[in-house]
């Protein structure tokens, strides 16, 4: 059995209760240990296997999960955020059916969800924005899977932009053609890792705050007036609003 697990952002306890579990009795481990922190590991027995997968090739995964398999071992794949974004699952779950070995996924916290608690915003602001859009600037890819981000600036949604942040110029002038130069940003480097920073601005100064701080990897790049604005009180808990769990007051 494979088993998919979010390993959350960073912080070793922002993983998931079962998550924790299942790492707690796999025999093997395959984790990216670029992006995900080794205290997790910890969490694992004593004599489990480890596999570093930023050293090993798209086959050599499979062949360790096939091993595995075949000696029948439990094994986990540690992603990092969630899995099921910009994780690569697919194509390993895809060759794991061809081979009939079972999976399950165990999600995990997104770094764009802990990137929002660092920097204490919320996304949804009524009155605001309703809509998230999570993207990236396109890359090695593939182009226009869904919209440039020059095109998706227009619905001036909340934004949650990833793998992006070693072009920040090319971020900012595709963001200004539908968002408003006052656009407030933040960068979040290493949301909830010791060596975290958080950067402010707007889409007139950020570039120039990222370049001085030397960020060219591993942040969010957040956009929208979310981040700073006037909003209209949640009908949801506006006294004279009802709903199926709660009568009104007027
Ligand atoms: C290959 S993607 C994986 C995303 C992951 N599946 C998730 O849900 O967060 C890696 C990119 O996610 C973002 N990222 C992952 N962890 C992060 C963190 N702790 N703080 C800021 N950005 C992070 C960065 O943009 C990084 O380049």
């Amino acid at each position: 059995m494979v088993y998919f697990i979010g390993a959350g952002p960073g912080d070793e306890e922002l993983i998931t209760v079962k998550g924790m579990k299942r790492l707690q009795v796999v025999d093997v481990v395959i984790y990216a240990g670029s992006l995900v922190s080794k205290k997790l590991l910890d969490y694992c027995k004593s004599d489990v296997e480890i596999y570093d997968s930023a050293s090993m090739d798209f086959n050599q995964v499979i062949e360790v999960m096939q091993e595995s398999h075949n000696k029948g071992k439990t094994l986990a794949r540690l992603h990092t955020g969630d899995p099921s974004i910009y994780g690569t699952i697919k194509e390993q779950m895809d060759e794991l059916d061809r081979r009939n070995i079972p999976y399950e996924i165990i999600p995990g916290v997104s770094s764009f969800l802990a990137a929002a608690s660092r920097v204490k915003a919320e996304f949804t602001l009524p009155g605001v924005s309703q809509t998230v859009i999570i993207t990236r600037l396109e890359g090695r890819t593939g182009k226009s899977e869904g919209g440039r981000l020059d095109e998706l600036s227009k619905h001036r949604a909340s934004m949650s932009i990833f793998l992006s942040i070693q072009d920040i110029e090319g971020v900012v002038e595709q963001l200004k053609v539908g968002y408003s130069e006052e656009t407030p940003v933040a960068v979040v480097y290493k949301a909830t890792w010791p060596d975290e920073k958080i950067l402010r601005g707007t889409l007139k100064d950020i570039a120039d705050k990222v370049k001085a701080e030397n960020i060219d990897r591993f942040a969010q790049i957040l956009v929208g007036d979310f981040l700073n604005s006037e909003y209209e009180m949640s009908k949801l808990y506006d006294a004279c609003f009802t709903h199926m769990y709660r009568s009104g007051t007027k």
